[in-house]
C-alpha cells in the first residue's frame, strides 16, 4: 500500500541525507515496528509515510515514495488526511491550541474532516475509551501531564479512523500501564479494522510482541527487515545503538556464564 523504492530525502539546506534510497513495501493491515538510534531516521520515515514529507517539509527527494501507486506528491493533502493519521514524537506539536477541552481538541480534526456531529460524538467517546482518557474530558489539553497529552494526541488521530496510522514514539512519556494500554489499542484496531500500524518505538519488549515486522534504520538507510524475532534478537543491533530486550539481554548474560544456574535462588540472580 505505502512503496518506497531507492527513496532519499534531504532537509531543506543540508548536505546529509536524512533517508538514503530506503526500499520499503508495506501492505495493508501490517503492523510495523521501525528502531533505530538517536538521530537514524526514524522521524523522517515516519513524515514520508505520512505524506509530511514531500507535503509540509521541504527539501530534496529522489527515488519513488507512493500511496495505493501514486506517487504521494500527487495526491491532495485533505484527502490524504482522511487516510494517514501521524502522532507526533512530541504530543505538545501535535495539540491545536484552538480549544479548551479535551473532547474538543479530539472533535478539532473530525471538524475538519466534515464528519457529521452524531458520528462524531460517537468517535471521540471510542477515541478516548480505547486509551483511557474519559475521564480527562473536560479538562484543558494543556493543563494535563505530558503522558496525558501524549494520550490525547493518540486519541485525537484514532477518532479521525484512517487506514494508516503512524505513531512516533507515541509512549515515550508514558509509563507501563499507559504503555500497554496504547499497544493494547493498537493491536485491536489492527485484528478489528484492519489498519495498518506503523510505530517507531524504543520499547523493544512491546514491538517483539505485537508487530508482524520490525525495520532497523541506521544514518537513514534500512540496515535490517524482517520479523521481530529475528531483527530484534541479532548481535546487530547492539552496532546500530538499537540494543536489545530486557529477555534478550537476560539470556545473552545466562549464556556467557561459566556455570549455569542449578537452584531457583541461582536461576533468579542470574536472570535479574
Ligand atoms: N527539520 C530538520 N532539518 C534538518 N535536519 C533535520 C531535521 N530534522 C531532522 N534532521 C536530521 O535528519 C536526521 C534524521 O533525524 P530524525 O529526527 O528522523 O531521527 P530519529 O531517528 O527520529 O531520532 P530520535 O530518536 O532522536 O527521534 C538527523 O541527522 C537529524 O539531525
Ligand atoms: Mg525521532
Amino acid at each position: 500500500m505505502i512503496r518506497l523504492k531507492k527513496f532519499s530525502y534531504w532537509y531543506p539546506a543540508t548536505e546529509q541525507h536524512a533517508l538514503d534510497r530506503i526500499t520499503l513495501d508495506i501492505p495493508e493491515g501490517q503492523f510495523l515496528g521501525i528502531v533505530g538510534a538517536n538521530g537514524a531516521g526514524k522521524s523522517t520515515l515516519c513524515y514520508a509515510l505520512s505524506g509530511f514529507v514531500p507535503h509540509f517539509y521541504n527539501g530534496e527527494l529522489e527515488g519513488e515514495l507512493s500511496f495505493d501507486n501514486t506517487p504521494m506528491a500527487e495526491l491532495d493533502l485533505g484527502k490524504l488526511a482522511g487516510q494517514v493519521g501521524l502522532v507526533f514524537q512530541n504530543p505538545f506539536n501535535q495539540i491545536s491550541g484552538a480549544r479548551f477541552t479535551v473532547r474538543e481538541e479530539i472533535a478539532f480534526g473530525l471538524e475538519n474532516l466534515g464528519v457529521p456531529r452524531a458520528e462524531m460524538r460517537d468517535r471521540i467517546e471510542e477515541a478516548m475509551e480505547l486509551v483511557n482518557i474519559q475521564e480527562l474530558a473536560e479538562r484543558s489539553p494543556f493543563s494535563v501531564s505530558g503522558g496525558q497529552q501524549q494520550r490525547i494526541a493518540i486519541a485525537s488521530i484514532l477518532a479521525m479512523q484512517p487506514r494508516v496510522l503512524v505513531l512516533d514514539e507515541p509512549t515515550s512519556q508514558l509509563d507501563p500501564d499507559g504503555t500497554r494500554d496504547v499497544f493494547a489499542a493498537l493491536s485491536k484496531l489492527v485484528s478489528t479494522r484492519k489498519i495498518t500500524v506503523i510505530i517507531a518505538e524504543h520499547k523493544l519488549e512491546w514491538l517483539a510482541t505485537f508487530c508482524d515486522r520490525v525495520i532497523a534504520l541506521a544514518n537513514g538507510r534500512l540496515r535490517a527487515e524482517g520479523s521481530p524475532q529475528d531483527v530484534l534478537s541479532s548481535e546487530q543491533m547492539l552496532r546500530l545503538g538499537v540494543g536489545r530486550t530486557q529477555y534478550s539481554e537476560a539470556a545473552a548474560r545466562l549464556l556467557r556464564s561459566k556455570q549455569l544456574p542449578v537452584t531457583l535462588e541461582q536461576a533468579k540472580k542470574a536472570l535479574q
